[in-house]
């Protein structure tokens, strides 16, 4: 009666314990090389190369979709590339990445304060060269290089600058 029982629960308990502590270290391997991929990512993106990246030039929007102080988002160079294109009051267009470099939040354009804002943690980065003004972000934004062909505003590549502290300027 006792080996019928056996048979049809082949592992005892002692072995099915060990099992679970084969596949708990494998998970903590699986997790730790999770974690230094994650490392090796992170340290990636501090090692940007700095300078412009050209890419094939593409019209984001006409001239007379903007006005200063006035912002749209386009997509650039890839469709999930979020961007913004602001008009300054001076009458310049600048454009950046919209993900904030703190956790990829969208900034916004806030006219009052003329700088790009993150309200998730309450970041702020320069309208000018897009450099850290408050908040935890660790780097400046990404700029969008963009010119004015007739009526319209092309972007023709994305200028990473220096690294930013996230201290006010
Ligand atoms: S995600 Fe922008 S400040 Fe945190």
């Amino acid at each position: 009666m006792d080996s019928e029982v056996n048979n049809e629960f082949p592992v005892d308990w002692e072995e099915d314990h060990y099992f679970s502590r084969r596949e708990f270290f494998k998970f903590v391997t699986l997790a730790s090389g999770g974690l230094a991929m994650g490392s090796v990512a992170l340290a990636a993106w501090t090692k940007l190369p700095k300078g412009t990246i050209e890419f094939e030039p593409a019209p984001i929007a006409k001239v007379n979709d903007l006005a200063p102080g006035k912002a749209l988002a386009f997509s650039y160079p890839r469709p999930s590339d979020l961007c913004i294109l602001v008009q300054k009051p001076d009458g310049e267009f600048v454009a950046y990445s919209r993900r904030c470099t703190h956790l990829s939040c969208p900034v916004d354009y806030q006219v009052e304060n003329n700088r790009l804002y993150c309200p998730c943690h309450n970041g702020a980065f320069s309208i000018d060269d897009g450099h850290v003004l408050q908040g935890p972000p660790p780097h400046p934004l990404p700029k969008v290089v963009v010119e004015v062909r007739g009526d319209e505003i092309w972007a023709t590549g994305v200028k990473h600058t220096e690294e930013g502290s996230g201290e006010a300027h």
